[in-house]
């Protein structure tokens, strides 16, 4: 298959929709990113990277982070974490707050912005520094030796980070964070606040498609605890589009409000798109459309 060839043809068939798409403004930070950017780029198993339009561009990962933060919480911790957090699609949005109270503080799944600072709060505890923990994995599987936090992004998030705030201390009310709140909700929007490009990405998700393994050939995780990560990303990585982006995509796949979509292609690769344009469940409306077309292209899917 013509990889290169690929891309471009499912980038030229999505960039019709941009103009349907709204890049997110709830935090001022991201207000500035242009809708018309675009890129995607696929990384294989064996680490080659292909790529088409802005997909060597850094953008702000937002919540695509909460995918390495549970992968080093269990790689750490093990087991633990699901006595934290559930893994159950919300059928809310991202940062609502409203099941948290009927489930006692035990967000529904790891992705939402609550099941998010959990993880966050257990990886804190395991490693000391959450924020490090995933600006250095990300590091070392993209070998991208600068991928940083925007110190300005992280800045704009806790400055009119209310909802983040309301849902820590509500989550803290039930016990079940075990460090202050305002150092989770800082480590949360380091994470968050990391600028990457599609390429640093794809490469970075790279151990979910090797069932475990990492660049080196390390283990992170064992093989089941890859399958079930990625079981939780294609019913909860997308929020309340998750049916919507498993019925049109077919792939395990995280987005955040920075317009990234990073989906697992298992035992082959992965594919990272950008575009800031959203729908409204805070999807890339680009990124959707052209891992649409590219998986109905290529027949690439885990069904
Ligand atoms: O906490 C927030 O609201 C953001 N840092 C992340 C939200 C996000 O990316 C949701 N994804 N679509």
């Amino acid at each position: 298959m013509d990889y290169q060839l690929e891309l471009q043809r499912a980038l030229d068939a999505a960039r019709p929709v941009l103009g349907t798409g709204r890049v997110a403004d709830y935090i001022p930070a991201l207000a500035a990113a242009d809708p018309k950017s675009f890129g995607l780029a696929l990384a294989t198993v064996d680490g080659e990277v292909y790529g088409a339009g802005d997909w060597e561009q850094p953008f702000s990962i937002q919540s695509v982070s909460k995918l390495f933060t549970l992968a080093l919480s269990m790689a750490t911790g093990g087991e633990a974490v699901w006595h934290r957090v559930g893994r159950e699609p919300s059928g809310t949005p991202f940062n609502s707050l409203v099941q948290l109270e009927s489930e006692l503080g035990i967000p529904r799944n790891p992705f939402i912005n609550a099941g998010a600072v959990v993880v966050t709060d257990h990886l804190l505890t395991l490693t000391g520094d959450a924020g490090r923990s995933v600006r250095e994995f990300l590091r070392a599987e993209s070998g991208n030796p600068l991928l940083d936090t925007d110190p300005v992004v992280a800045g704009s998030e806790a400055a009119h980070g209310h909802r983040n705030a309301a849902l820590a201390h509500f989550i803290a009310s039930y016990d079940n964070l075990e460090n202050p709140v305002e150092a989770v909700l800082g480590h949360y929007y380091a994470h968050c606040a990391i600028a990457a490009s599609c390429r640093d990405l794809a490469l970075a998700g790279l151990f979910l498609a090797r069932h475990g393994l990492r660049a080196d050939g390390s283990r992170l995780l064992s093989r089941s605890d890859a399958k079930r990560i990625n079981a939780v990303l294609l019913t909860c990585g997308t929020y309340d589009a998750a049916g919507e982006f498993a019925f049109r995509v077919g792939l395990p796949g995280k987005s955040g409000v920075g317009g990234g979509i990073l989906a697992i292609i298992p035992g082959k690769g992965t594919i990272c798109v950008w575009g800031p344009a959203l729908d409204r469940a805070g999807n890339s409306v680009g990124g959707v459309a052209a891992l649409d077309a590219f998986t109905t292209a290529t027949g690439w899917s885990v069904f």
